[in-house]
């Protein structure tokens, strides 16, 4: 009995490892897009330092967000590092945090085609949405630079402003969270409530003055 037991645990062990393994290749674990109190995917891929040759863009990002639009982000890696290799591969995670209360911002919808996937925040931030690529979207073998876009409709715009953050990476495609190349990037995008520049007439007048 006492062996079958441990035999059985082992086992549990062995899938249980396996399915953990398994949740990587088909994307990041949430709470690694860089965003405040959570991590970036240097945690797991961190032989070279940050921003390394590269970088990390988001496009698409309104300067000022309107309540309920709808607007096309895009998230594009861009790295020389692993122009070398024979088949280079690409991920990313992206997340909306409102600047006022640190809570998931707005909402995301997969655009068809991307190849990625939203996972649910963590513990410590259950409200915040993550979107990144799925085994399928890492864009294997593509050169210089490799992108992701998701739809994100605005939230009321009296939550005030929002920041959105990303961590990417190019990797050298062996499989492993060795030799890989991790980017990162925010843009804060503001409400048409809150004023954006503090100007008064006051203060306009004596600019124009001279
Ligand atoms: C908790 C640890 C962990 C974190 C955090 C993590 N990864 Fe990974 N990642 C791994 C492991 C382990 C592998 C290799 C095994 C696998 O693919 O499941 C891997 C593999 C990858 C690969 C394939 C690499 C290759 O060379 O073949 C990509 C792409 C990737 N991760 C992207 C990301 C991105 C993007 C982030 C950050 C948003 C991230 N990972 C954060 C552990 C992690």
């Amino acid at each position: 009995m006492r062996t079958v037991t441990r035999w059985l645990t082992a086992l549990l062990a062995t899938f249980g490892a396996a399915v953990a393994a398994y949740g990587l290749t088909t994307g990041p674990p949430a709470g690694y897009a860089g965003d405040p109190g959570e991590a970036d995917c240097l945690a797991c891929h961190g032989d070279f330092a940050m921003n390394l040759g590269g970088e990390l863009r988001i496009l698409g990002a309104p300067p000022l967000y309107r309540e309920g639009a709808t607007y096309r982000i895009t998230v594009r890696v861009v790295s020389s590092q692993t122009a070398a290799l024979p088949a280079p591969k690409w991920g990313f995670q992206l997340t909306a945090v409102s600047a006022v209360t640190g809570d998931g911002a707005g909402v995301f919808a997969l655009v068809g085609g991307e190849n990625s996937q939203i996972t649910a925040g963590t513990t410590s931030h259950p409200t915040r949405r993550y979107v990144e690529h799925l085994a399928a979207g890492t864009r294997t073998g593509v050169r210089d630079s490799a992108e992701w876009s998701v739809d994100w409709t605005a939230p009321d715009a009296d939550l005030g402003g929002v920041e959105f953050f990303a961590a990417g990476i190019a990797a050298d495609g062996d499989g492993s969270g060795n030799g890989d190349f991790v980017y990162a990037a925010s843009v804060a995008v503001a409400d048409t409530v809150t004023p954006v520049l503090v100007s008064t007439w006051g203060s306009l007048k004596q600019r124009y003055r001279r």
